[in-house]
């Protein structure tokens, strides 16, 4: 076992809080490179010693190992970003992490990755709109088979490589048992995209995932500022990885590692915040009147399984409402918010709230999305770290101004 792959084992104390591992995951050879904040390698080559040796050492990059000595070039390895991956692997409990350009670029790499003779996926919905979309349209060369959860089993052929799940669920919030669908695999390698969960809420791998998908852009960084995708997986899945980003070149920048990285430190304060007030938000929402249903895994009516507090430390911050008037009235809410911010993306630190039917569902067919819950009732809000009375006093005015302009909809309507 080489350095690297050593290091990944032994790092990170295991029996330290998770709070505290995020401050301290993948930072292990800080104090002996004698710096304290993670170094920024931004070298594209690197220099050769001697020739002797080096066609080897490239060949082992290029199959995605780990080999000691010298990177050869930036896209073969990056110690900014394995660090990172490092850090990020220690978190999820995994054995490697391997990180790309995106959480896009990531799922790509890994569907690049199954063999070829196993391009057939079996997948629940509903999944984010963009995986939904690879999926579906066969850009990748795959097949797909909707399932339910209970119906992976029955859904797997010969063919099948891979098995895919996301939890909480991209944008109605909905939770998957991670070890009832793993039971189902049997061979077939199970993908759980736990970016709504992070690694402070649930830990899939303990559960029975072969990999952890994380579009970093969210809630890893934390900030809203850097894009970047991550699986954690054990090394030999990790080497097929590895070797698909040298080939294809989906790299993280070094900058954008920085910055994921140094989010994770923060990562359950924020978790902890935002997913106090998102169940404050909750509740409220569930009061008013202009609200049909809420989504929100603090809410016993969201958790039938009982997955909080088992396959999950908390139920996450994302949340997400059936709005009385439907799009119109979801127009209306969204124009008229003033602190939330009319965006897609979430995980950042302020509160984002979108209308998923228009935006990041948009790609999946009409029918599809109507079929697993992304109706144009459905409003989704990442909550983020504002004071909860300041967010539900914007809520409360722009669901106002959505119900005095739907309920005199209705009356020209009615009358008119
Ligand atoms: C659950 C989930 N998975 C994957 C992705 C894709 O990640 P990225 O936008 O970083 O490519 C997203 C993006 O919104 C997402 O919400």
């Amino acid at each position: 076992m080489n350095a690297y792959a050593e290091a990944m084992k032994h790092s990170g104390n295991a029996l330290h809080h998770p709070d505290t591992r995020a401050v301290h995951a993948g930072r292990h050879e800080l104090t002996q490179l004698g710096v304290h904040a993670l170094p920024i390698d931004l070298s594209t080559t690197y220099p050769v010693a001697e020739l002797d040796g080096a066609p080897e050492q490239l060949e082992a990059w290029a199959t995605g190992g780990q080999p000691d000595g010298c990177a050869i070039y930036a896209r073969l390895h990056n110690p900014t970003v394995g660090r990172f991956e490092q850090a990020l692997a220690e978190l999820e409990h995994a054995e490697a992490a391997v990180a790309f350009a995106s959480g896009m670029a990531a799922f790509t790499a890994l569907l690049l990755s199954l063999p070829g003779d196993r391009r057939h996926i079996v997948a629940v919905r509903p999944l984010y709109g963009g995986t939904d979309h690879v999926l579906s349209s066969g850009l990748l060369g795959c097949t797909v088979t909707w399932a339910e959860p209970d119906g992976v089993a029955e859904a797997l052929q010969p063919d099948t490589g891979l098995v895919v799940v996301e939890t909480p669920q991209n944008p109605t919030v909905g939770l998957v048992d991670i070890a009832a669908v793993a039971a189902q695999c049997g061979t077939v390698p199970l993908l759980v995209d736990s970016t709504f969960a992070t690694p402070v809420v649930q830990t899939p791998i303990r559960h029975g995932a072969t990999y952890v998908l994380h579009s970093a852009t969210k809630f890893l960084g934390g900030h809203g500022d850097a894009m970047g995708g991550i699986i954690a997986c054990d090394e030999e899945h990790a080497r097929g990885l590895r070797a698909v980003r040298v080939a294809t070149g989906g790299l993280l920048h070094p900058l954008g590692a920085y910055h994921l990285h140094r989010g994770l430190a923060t990562l359950p304060v924020r978790i902890e915040r935002m997913q106090s007030s998102a169940m404050i938000l909750a509740r409220r929402l569930l009061e008013h009147e202009l609200v049909e249903r809420v989504y929100h895994p603090s809410l016993p009516e969201c958790d039938p399984q009982g997955l909080v507090g088992t396959q999950m430390y908390g139920p996450g911050s994302m949340l997400a409402f059936d709005i009385v008037g439907g799009y119109d009235a979801a127009r209306l809410l969204l124009g008229a918010t003033q602190l939330l911010t009319h965006a897609v993306s979430l995980g950042s630190t302020d509160t984002l709230i979108q209308h998923p039917a228009s935006l990041t569902h948009r790609v999946v067919e009409a029918t599809s999305r109507d079929a697993c819950g992304v109706h144009d009732r459905l409003v989704r809000i990442s909550v983020g770290l504002e004071h909860p009375d300041d967010l539900w006093a914007d809520l409360e005015q722009a669901l106002s101004a959505a119900s005095l302009h739907s309920v005199s909809a209705t009356h020209v309507h009615t009358h008119g």
